[in-house]
């Protein structure tokens, strides 16, 4: 296990090398998997290769901005980063108080939030509701109930119409039931070069009568469940 931790955190400093505190923290990562496994989902870090597949993945246009859930030790926040999204056009959501410092201390510039991202619409400030680009969710949305995974979903619409969310997950078929959640579900990606291997994927709300085009709609690949 050490060896394997300490091979994610040398392959996040390799890939993060640009002025940015590099530290991936496994072992607070590790620390709060055993305190709580169900909140962390994974036992390390996202790994490099994962990270570089989600942020190919984000679009924003100049004046928005991006959101990340579930950002643990800021892997995938650093990453963002480094491939352009500013510092100050990022939004990253940590429940854990202690995961929250360390992202405050390793990401100078970007807002930091303590917080449940059930309760995004009061964390991220009004004038930034509608001017999201992207939200990606690194929150384990598949080991919930059906009505709490909603409550997310709900939470994201609210800030970002229309935009759907990427969503990273161990799964081999769709993390979430789409067409239930009036979502069109597109794999986006997968990569091996993860523990355990991972893809993203891309949620879009499906059109109705009332929003016959949202705006972030993606032909949808598969709604498996
Ligand atoms: C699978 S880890 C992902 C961490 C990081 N993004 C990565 O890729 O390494 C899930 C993270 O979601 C956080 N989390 C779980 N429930 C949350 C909630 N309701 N609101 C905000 N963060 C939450 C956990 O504390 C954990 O840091």
């Amino acid at each position: 296990m050490t060896n394997f931790v300490e091979t994610h955190a040398i392959e996040h400093k390799a890939v993060t090398d640009d002025g940015f505190v590099t530290c991936a923290h496994p072992a607070l990562f590790f620390r709060r998997w055993l305190a709580n496994p169900l909140q962390m989902g994974s036992v390390v870090p996202s790994s490099a290769a994962l990270c570089q597949r989600i942020v190919r993945q984000v679009r924003r246009a100049p004046d928005e901005a991006v959101i990340e859930l579930g950002a643990g030790t800021g892997v995938v926040s650093r990453a963002l980063l480094a491939s352009g999204t500013p510092a100050e056009r990022l939004f990253v959501v940590e429940i854990v108080p202690e995961m929250a410092a360390h992202l405050r201390r390793s990401l100078p510039g970007a807002n930091v939030i303590e917080g449940d991202a059930r309760r995004l619409p009061e964390l991220i400030p009004a004038a930034w509701h509608g001017r999201i680009g992207s939200v990606v969710c690194g929150i384990p949305l598949v080991l919930l109930p059906f009505a709490e995974q909603r409550r997310f979903l709900d939470a994201i619409e609210a800030v970002a119409p229309g935009r759907g969310f990427l969503h990273f997950s161990y799964c081999a078929i769709s993390p979430l039931p789409a067409r239930r959640h009036r979502l069109a579900a597109r794999r986006e990606a997968w990569t091996p070069l993860n523990f355990p291997p991972a893809s993203v994927w891309r949620y879009t709300p499906l059109a109705t009568r009332s929003n016959p085009r949202p705006v972030g709609a993606c032909p949808a690949e598969a709604d498996r469940r």
